[in-house]
């Protein structure tokens, strides 16, 4: 039976490549809800976005719901300078069509875990944990019925990309990841370190680009944007496309390796506010709480996503 799972997202073109990932995918994932939040552009757009997506995928029946529009204290930061003014900047896209769903997204997440059966449903975080933590912080009768969360954030041997102690994820809502981390749930958490090997070449784009299709063609023009901000600053070959490792985490965990430890969440210094202390080495006797993915098969999960692109077909891509 597929994986029941709900996507929380802010896209950006590497939130969008994993949608379109997930839906590819109805085999193993049954994607109960698209819930964007605030983060890599304002709410306004990455719940547009979120719709955009879906259209582009045909799935018109999975619910897009929107959520919150500011981390739960600290002011929203966003990343128009890695994603474009729209956060999907690249591809020329048509205005959704669809509405979005009824509703605050945190209540949807809420109704859902309330719904299905305690224990198989999984939270799939690709943007700030805001939208999970109010969830929690509101019902907090549902933190024991969620599968597990996998979420794409933090960084311990790459330390940070928005400031130089913290990735972006975390450090736009602090506050949301402490609450997320302390808890108890299941945590696999895919950082920075490991999302900055699964890095687009010009050959796997082209690789995108030669599917020939509708989405195709986006994932190559969304990854030719987004892969100059990598380019100029870290001088690497590509994208990293940080979010399609949870969904392929999810599809192929044997092409992840990691270790269950303690991962503690830097809410007060501002000089390393969101900061992800993990201790890797096992220096500390504090207990572990999730699993931190430090390495994967790069070609293998180019190999997956590539494949599983390869199944949008245009008439289905637009009929749904
Ligand atoms: C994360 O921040 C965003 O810019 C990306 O979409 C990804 O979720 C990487 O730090
Ligand atoms: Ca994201």
């Amino acid at each position: 039976m597929a994986q029941k799972i709900i996507i929380d997202t802010d896209p950006g073109q590497d939130d969008a490549i994993a949608i379109l990932l997930a839906l590819a995918s109805p085999d193993e994932l049954d994607v109960l809800a698209i819930t964007a939040v605030a983060g890599n552009v304002p709410l306004a757009l990455t719940e547009k976005n979120a719709r955009i997506i879906r259209e582009l995928a045909g799935k018109p029946n999975v619910p897009v719901y929107a959520g919150c529009d500011t981390p739960l204290v600290r002011p929203l930061v966003t990343a128009e300078h890695v994603h474009g003014k729209t956060g999907l900047d690249g591809p020329v896209w048509p205005e959704p069509v669809l509405p979005l769903a009824e509703g605050h997204a945190v209540d949807a997440i809420i109704d859902i875990l309330r719904r299905e059966d305690a224990g198989t449903v999984t939270l799939c975080a690709l943007g700030p944990l805001t939208n999970l933590a109010q969830a929690f912080k509101t019902a907090p009768d549902i933190i024991e019925r969620v599968e597990k969360i996998v979420l794409m954030g933090g960084a311990y041997f790459d330390v940070g990309n928005i400031t130089p102690t913290a990735e972006f994820n975390i450090y736009v809502d602090p506050q949301a990841a402490d609450i997320v981390f302390r808890s108890g749930i299941d945590i696999v958490v895919l950082p920075l370190d490991v999302t900055h090997k699964a890095l687009v070449t010009a050959e796997r784009n082209q690789a995108f680009r030669d599917l020939g299709t509708k989405v195709g063609r986006a994932v190559a023009e969304m990854t030719d944007f987004f892969e100059r901000f990598d380019k100029e600053k870290y001088g690497s070959s590509g994208a990293p496309l940080h979010d399609p490792c949870v969904i392929a985490y999810l599809l192929a965990p044997d092409l992840f390796t990691g270790r269950f430890i303690n991962v503690e969440i830097e809410t007060v210094s501002e000089l390393t506010m969101g900061m992800t202390v993990a201790d890797w080495w096992g220096v500390t006797d504090r207990a572990p709480n999730a699993t931190f993915i430090g390495d994967l098969d790069a070609q293998g999960f180019f190999d997956l996503l590539t494949e599983r692109l390869s199944r949008y077909t245009d008439p289905s891509a637009t009929t749904g």
